[in-house]
């Protein structure tokens, strides 16, 4: 089943109308949440993202926020995944195709469940990324739908054998094509500042705030290519990676090639919680 507005429905009687300005504009936002033994993991922070996501683009969502939970608890419910995530898209609806926003239109929600393993194997044995210059658009704090930019970097990544590109602006490192990223050097954790650049990751900020409960400092602020490569650790973050640390940047080998001390103490820290 799936949630198709207010019911739920079997996924094969759900059609998207051509004039979906989802469909057509890429006109909408989303969010991806995990659920580990039938258990949401940040369920909150994810749906008040998605408000936020959805006011920047002016698109009010026509349920509360308690509402759409209660909407996506029926779908766990009715279902027997154990542990997976729910993908949820808010388009601003159908209308005759012009750009402008149309007078008259509400906004389609469809959600459904997406059975998915934690990643153990990245996530013990870490995972090669490639530097890539980041040509998405400046409104990167927006979880919206169109993910051209994330879907060609992701490409070109796999098409060199690596599991994420880490994109850079002239001024330096932003986020990973689907993650944050954070490097280590000196007990210290450094990411990009919560801007126009990055997406504002849930799981970023389960880090940071554990990584200062362990004691750590976390300075978010920009690191070139460079100092990222001078990190004595870097991992990513993300809903679906948890905490993956990077052993190889292109040719450049991190940690020794495996991961790094901090990275694994944040990821029991991360394993307590979940
Ligand atoms: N991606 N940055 C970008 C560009 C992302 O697409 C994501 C998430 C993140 C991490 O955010 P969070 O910790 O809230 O998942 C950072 C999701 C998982 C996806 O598109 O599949």
């Amino acid at each position: 089943m799936i949630l198709w507005n207010d019911a739920l429905i079997k996924r094969e009687d759900a059609v998207v109308d051509i004039e979906d300005r989802g469909y057509q504009f890429g006109d909408g936002v989303y969010e991806v949440v995990r659920f580990y033994d039938r258990k949401w993991f940040e369920m909150d922070a994810h749906l008040e993202r998605l408000e936020q996501s959805a006011q920047k683009i002016g698109i009010d969502l026509p349920y509360s926020l308690e509402q759409l939970k209660e909407y996506i608890n029926a779908l766990l419910a009715e279902s027997d995944v154990g542990t997976g995530n729910v993908y949820i898209q808010v388009t601003r609806g159908v209308a005759p195709r012009n750009h402008p926003f149309p007078d008259l239109v509400s906004p389609t929600i469809v959600a459904y469940l997406i059975p998915y393993d934690r990643p153990l194997g990245n996530m013990q044995q870490g995972v090669k990324a490639t530097l890539m210059e980041d040509v998405r658009w400046l409104r990167c704090d927006i979880k919206y739908i169109n993910l051209l930019g994330s879907v060609l970097a992701k490409e070109e990544a796999k098409r060199k054998g690596c599991v994420e590109a880490i994109l850079y602006r002239d001024f330096g490192v932003t986020e990973g094509s689907s993650t944050n990223i954070f490097a280590v050097k000196n007990k210290t954790l450094y990411t990009h500042p919560a801007n126009n650049f990055i997406l504002n990751g849930i799981t970023r900020l389960v880090v940071i705030d554990l990584a200062k409960k362990l004691g750590y400092d976390v300075r978010e602020r920009v690191m070139s290519n460079e100092d990222l490569l001078n990190a004595e650790e870097i991992f990513m973050t993300s809903t679906t990676a948890e905490i993956t640390p990077i052993i190889k940047v292109d040719d450049h080998v991190v940690s020794g090639g495996k991961p790094g001390a901090v990275t694994k103490h944040l990821q029991e820290a991360f394993d307590a919680l979940i």
